[in-house]
């Protein structure tokens, strides 16, 4: 948003006694940035809270102070919380913001407030906990999400469908198994997230500006009211280092392309070439023009946001590359890029659990697709290896004429009649049409983490352990 400041607005308390000349409009306008940080509101309060326990436990401002400031932190957070709280784009920043309002309300004993204290650790603080919080948010929605995908993948533990490489038919196997994948793709996006957590989990707060501060601060005490492990080390690692936005919006970029994936085969599926999947009207929108259409716009933009969420790391990464230690104000780049690639994932998070959860699998059609395809070739190529003790590129080839065959006989398989199949190779017998069955073949994919229905509903009890802590 495009705002204005008038040169006596724009002089705040930070400018204080050292400046003589108001600001530039427009570096004011560059400066500000509590249109997108005053969401991090609640963590700012949180760690003034903190902040002020301690200094209060350490004697370094009066019990009276510490009260009185706790109070008015407790006020601010109902004004904000309600909506009554006036942002002013002349202060700055949500630190500033809320600092004036404190002194608003209580005077000068607001500035005892930022005592061993600096926007520089109160910043990385803020991040680092809104982060965290929307880290354990996105864990519980993978986890909803997972927990729906094997609820359907159970449904469809014995649904076959072709298998495809290179979007061509390739094998048999079943839907269930199919779903099942996206369960282990998100289950690894929800580690990687709790990776970062866990690297994450020191309190910055207590760094100050860069160097820490001459004032008897107890960062241990700040560490455990947050729910950090440890206080960060080093206090100009800690003012500097945005790794956890970066690491995390790493992860996210990556269950995005997950989430692009499973799009992509719902829109394929839903087309009426492939039929196999039906999206409710609840999942899909109109055309203004075309009355017969029914467009996945949901999947399709669970797809388009790939870009602006996998892009968020990139920015960061360029920000941060190069930058000299500690704290520098183009640091402050990575709040937008970081808030709408989270809130976007999210979203994409949300619309794949309603489509996945509402979608009807075209059980018909996805066995039409199966007789239509040779996806039992590589079994009759299998078989011979095991007659015949051939090698399996030979059989690769005899397989490959019998295929010939069928296609110019527009036929399946299991259609040839066996005089036709003896011509091709003399080992083949009646016993080949079990082969070429369908469930047969896929009941012969037994090995594990295959297509096989018993080992699909055994993947299935495994991941509700794994991944949903449920024992069955
Ligand atoms: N808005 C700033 C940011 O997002 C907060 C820290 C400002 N610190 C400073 N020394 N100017 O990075």
């Amino acid at each position: 948003m495009m705002l204005s400041m008038t040169k006596t607005a724009a002089i705040d308390s930070m400018r204080g006694g050292r400046f003589v000349d108001v600001i530039e409009d427009a570096v004011a306008r560059i400066n500000t940035s509590i249109d997108f940080d005053r969401r991090l509101w609640r963590e700012d309060i949180a760690g003034s809270k903190a902040h002020v326990e301690m200094l209060v436990a350490q004697r370094i401002i009066t019990k009276e102070d510490g009260y009185v400031i706790e109070r008015a932190l407790g006020e601010i957070w109902s004004e904000i919380d309600s909506g009554t709280f006036n942002f002013l784009h002349s202060l700055e920043d949500i630190h500033l913001n809320i600092e004036h309002r404190l002194h608003e309300k209580i005077g000068d004993t607001a500035g005892r407030l930022h005592t061993g204290r600096s926007r520089n650790d109160q910043i990385a603080l803020d991040m680092k906990l809104w982060i965290r919080g929307v880290v354990d948010l996105i864990d519980s929605e993978l986890k909803e999400l997972q927990a729906v995908l094997i609820e359907r993948a159970d449904q469809y533990a014995e649904t076959i469908m072709p298998g495809f490489t290179h979007l061509q038919p390739a094998q048999p196997i079943t839907f269930g198994h199919h779903l099942m994948a996206y369960v282990e793709m998100l289950g690894r996006d929800r580690t990687r997230l709790a990776d970062a957590r866990r690297r994450m989990n020191e309190n910055p707060l207590g760094a100050a500006a860069l160097a820490g501060t001459q004032f008897p601060i107890d960062r241990q005490m700040t560490s455990a009211i947050l729910g950090f492990d440890r206080p960060a080390a080093n206090s100009l690692d800690a003012v500097s280092d945005r790794d956890f936005v970066m690491e995390v919006l790493a992860s996210a970029g990556i269950c995005a392309v997950h989430l692009s994936r499973l799009a992509e085969e719902l829109i394929i599926w839903t087309t009426s070439q492939f039929s196999f999947v039906h999206l409710s009207d609840s999942l899909t929108t109109g055309s203004s023009i075309m009355p017969q259409k029914k467009n996945p716009d949901g999947a399709e933009l669970v797809k388009g946001k790939t870009g602006r969420i996998l892009s968020a790391f990139t920015i960061i990464a360029i920000v941060l590359k190069g930058m000299p230690l500690s704290y520098g104000k183009d640091m402050q780049e990575d709040k937008e890029p970081c808030f709408d690639a989270i809130d976007n994932l999210r979203l994409c998070i949300a619309c794949t659990t309603s489509i996945v959860r509402n979608l009807q699998a075209n059980q018909e059609a996805m066995r039409k697709a199966v007789f239509a395809s040779f996806v039992t070739a590589t079994d009759l190529a299998d078989w011979l290896v095991r007659e015949t003790k051939m090698p399996f590129r030979n059989a690769h080839y005899i397989v490959g004429q019998v295929v010939r065959v069928a296609e110019e006989k527009c036929c399946g398989l299991a259609d040839l009649p066996l005089d036709l199949l003896r011509k091709i190779h003399h080992a083949f017998d009646e016993r080949v049409y079990k082969i070429l069955s369908i469930d047969a073949s896929l009941n012969a994919r037994s090995s594990y983490g295959g297509t096989a229905p018993v080992r699909v509903r055994e993947q299935i009890i495994e991941a509700r352990k794994r991944f949903l802590g449920r024992s069955c």
